[in-house]
């Protein structure tokens, strides 16, 4: 028999746990596969990290490289050095990286550099905004992996325009929505609506979400601010939950914009709280939670990447707080609107969201709980 094919699984922030969560479930099922995961540290408080291994039953990382935050030389730098050393120590046939964020490409251009082959989960999606740290690590990413999934036709589009062969490129579809599917019903265990008060004998009222966390909206306080008076306005009309990015938690009191939101650091939440403070910031929640409360929201508001796609499957109403998206499909088949960040223009819109809906109008294709599955098959066939 063939020696067992050794694969390194990074995942550094959040939505990389919940991107490998179904990878790795895949590879475990066959025996040829040795898949090892490896946590970059980028992310680690508990809310932000332990609880995604917990709930989506994956293992403790085999690996774990306690990076941290920095700058992003700092950051990319730490975890490159890091990286290094464990790719020559275990000596991969294949580094598998998620998403965009700087543990994807930093660990990527590690891997390449060893001639170990990469393979990038979610390539190809672009946003044609420099600016933006993600944009600069998908396309950095893409120009060195040797397997590059993507999860829709526009990301094979952009893929072939910058000149990336096409026999590397496979449409396998989303790896997030994947576990989305496997965790929905799970999901419905979970008591926020009535932590929150949304839920009550049983009916569940209207309310908004929020989540902010791009450098773009939060970094800067004249922004932030404007957005805060925004979801303070389309808090008079409904409820709004905003579970805190640590960067936003940080930055709103950096920036001393506490009085715009009430900051509950715990929940369960003291009794009459909404009547005091419709725009009701908590810390992140864990998946299962948050999966819940945006399946059952009026409205989400985000700048997000994986809740644009959630919503879009979910058929939630969402108005996505960025200029671009590097996820046009979920405007075009989705429930997704992109707003920007004017104060008015967000609030106009929440406003005619809230009287309308808005209408889906089909699930992307490959959005279908079985992306992972089309990964593994590709590997098993071509490594
Ligand atoms: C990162 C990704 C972003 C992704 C997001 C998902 C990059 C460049 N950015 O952004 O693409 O959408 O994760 O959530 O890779 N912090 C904590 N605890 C933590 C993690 C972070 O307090 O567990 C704070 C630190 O102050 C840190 C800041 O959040 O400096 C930002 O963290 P970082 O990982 O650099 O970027 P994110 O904004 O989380
Ligand atoms: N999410 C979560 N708890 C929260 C906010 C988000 O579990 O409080 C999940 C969300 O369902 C999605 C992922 O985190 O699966 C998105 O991560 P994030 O918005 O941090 O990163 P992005 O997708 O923008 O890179």
């Amino acid at each position: 028999m063939k020696n067992r094919i050794k694969i390194l699984l990074v995942a550094g922030a959040r939505p990389n746990f919940i991107k490998i969560s179904s990878v790795y479930k895949e590879l475990k099922k066959i025996h040829r596969f040795r898949p090892i995961i490896v946590h970059t540290g980028q992310h680690y408080d508990v809310d932000m990290s332990d609880i995604f291994f917990r709930q989506l039953q994956l293992p403790k990382p085999d690996i774990f490289l306690g990076i941290g935050s920095g700058t992003h030389g700092e950051q990319t730098g730490k975890l490159m050095i890091a990286f290094e050393r464990i790719c020559a120590k275990e000596n991969p046939d294949l580094v598998i990286v998620v998403g965009d964020v700087n543990s994807t490409v930093g660990c990527a251009l590690v891997a390449a550099k060893m001639n170990t082959r990469v393979a990038h989960v979610e390539a190809g999606m672009r946003s044609f905004d420099r600016t933006m740290p993600e944009e600069i690590n998908r396309v950095l990413t893409d120009h060195i992996a040797d397997f590059l999934f993507t999860t829709c036709e526009d990301a094979n589009s952009n893929l072939r325009r910058e000149g990336i062969p096409k026999h590397k490129i496979f449409f396998t579809g989303n790896v997030m929505i994947d576990t989305l599917l496997q965790y929905r019903k799970c999901a419905q265990q979970s008591k926020i609506l009535t932590t929150l008060q949304f839920k009550k004998n049983n009916k569940i009222q209207k309310y908004a979400v929020v989540t902010l966390h791009r450098p773009s909206n939060v970094d800067d306080p004249v922004t932030l601010r404007r957005i805060l008076y925004a979801l303070n306005a389309i808090a008079k009309k409904v409820p709004v939950v905003f579970p805190m990015h640590p960067r936003t938690i940080k930055n709103i009191e950096r920036y001393k914009l506490g009085r715009t939101v009430h900051y509950i650091s715990k929940v369960p939440l003291p009794q009459l709280v909404w009547k005091e403070s419709p725009l009701l910031a908590i810390p992140p929640l864990g998946y299962l939670d948050f999966l819940n409360l945006i399946s059952h929201a009026t409205l989400v508001l985000t700048d997000s990447g994986g809740i644009q796609e959630e919503t879009t499957i979910l058929r939630i109403p969402c108005l996505t707080i960025r200029s671009n998206t590097e996820r046009p499909i979920t405007i075009k088949e989705g429930t997704n609107l992109l707003v920007g960040s004017d104060r008015d223009q967000i609030v106009k819109t929440a406003f005619k969201v809230l009287r309308q809906g808005v209408v889906r109008k089909r699930r992307p294709r490959y959005w279908d709980g079985r992306a992972a599955q089309r990964i593994t098959k590709i590997l098993l066939e071509k490594l």
